[in-house]
């Protein structure tokens, strides 16, 4: 058995000025697993995300991708390694159609991306989002909260990635609805032995799905355990989860 992680942070800090958003954090994401960051308001979830999409720069610390190191390849580079990301928000084109949304999704890759290798991955995103192949002319900005999400990862998946990156897929979002996502996302990862890692203050939700969990307080990670037995915990809610205090040394 392959034991290497396909996905390993290790002591990566980062600053934006004099706010220190990541302190020293490493972890892992092996193959076809589904990790889970979980965090309140502030924790540095986001922050993690984007710096493993490049987005943001490190001050210290590494990335490595299926044994390569990845730190200083530059954001518009890392789909083309396998890496994408569905930002918080979404941040869909809402005056744009479904297609055309999805579309943009592979246009990150540029111009390796031939017309039809773009439609060979438009029908594999409809496939696995079949409410997304009946809303395909329609505006972005039309779709429900859960449509828009799941466009949102279809937009993602465009790029074939070995690795996807969700920031708080179930914000805004009511809970039937999150579990619908949810569940997609297990299809997903089980199907494509895709690595995912997702960043969620839901969770109940999310340790529901994933198969370990790193937990973040004021940009440090505190906790690294298996879904199921945190879980179990009772504390995790009410000790870390609740809002920031105060990020000043
Ligand atoms: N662009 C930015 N400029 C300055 N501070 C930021 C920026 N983005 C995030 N922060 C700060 O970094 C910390 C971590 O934020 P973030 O990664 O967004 O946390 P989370 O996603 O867990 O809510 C917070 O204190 C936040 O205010
Ligand atoms: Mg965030």
């Amino acid at each position: 058995m392959n034991t290497a992680p396909f996905l390993s942070v290790s002591g990566l800090s980062v600053s934006y000025g004099q706010i220190r958003a990541l302190r020293d954090v490493s972890l892992r994401v092996f193959s076809g697993e589904m990790v889970a960051v979980l965090g309140a308001n502030g924790a540095g979830k986001s922050t993690l995300m984007k710096t493993i999409a490049g987005l943001v720069p490190p001050a210290a610390g590494s990335i490595e991708l299926d044994g390569q190191t990845i730190t200083k390849v530059p954001a518009h580079q890392r789909p083309g390694i396998g890496i994408a990301l569905v930002p918080e928000g979404r941040k869909l084109f809402t005056p744009l159609t479904v297609e055309q949304n999805l579309r943009l999704g592979a246009f990150s890759l540029g111009k390796s991306a031939g017309k039809a290798l773009v439609h060979e991955r438009l029908e594999e995103v409809l496939e696995t989002f079949p409410v997304l192949a009946d809303r395909l002319h329609a505006l972005a900005g039309e779709l429900s909260g859960g449509q828009q999400q799941m466009l949102a990862i279809g937009r993602a998946l465009m790029s074939k990635p070995r690795l996807l990156l969700l920031d708080e897929p179930s914000l805004g979002l009511a809970p039937r609805i999150v579990e619908d996502v949810f569940e997609a996302l297990l299809t997903l990862n089980g199907r494509r032995s895709l690595a995912v890692l997702i960043a969620e203050q839901n969770i109940r939700e999310a340790l529901a799905v994933a198969d370990r969990a790193y937990v973040v307080q004021l940009g440090k990670v505190v906790i690294e355990e298996d879904a199921d037995v945190l879980f179990d915990r009772s504390d995790v809610e009410d000790v870390y989860m609740g809002r920031r205090s105060d990020l000043v040394d």
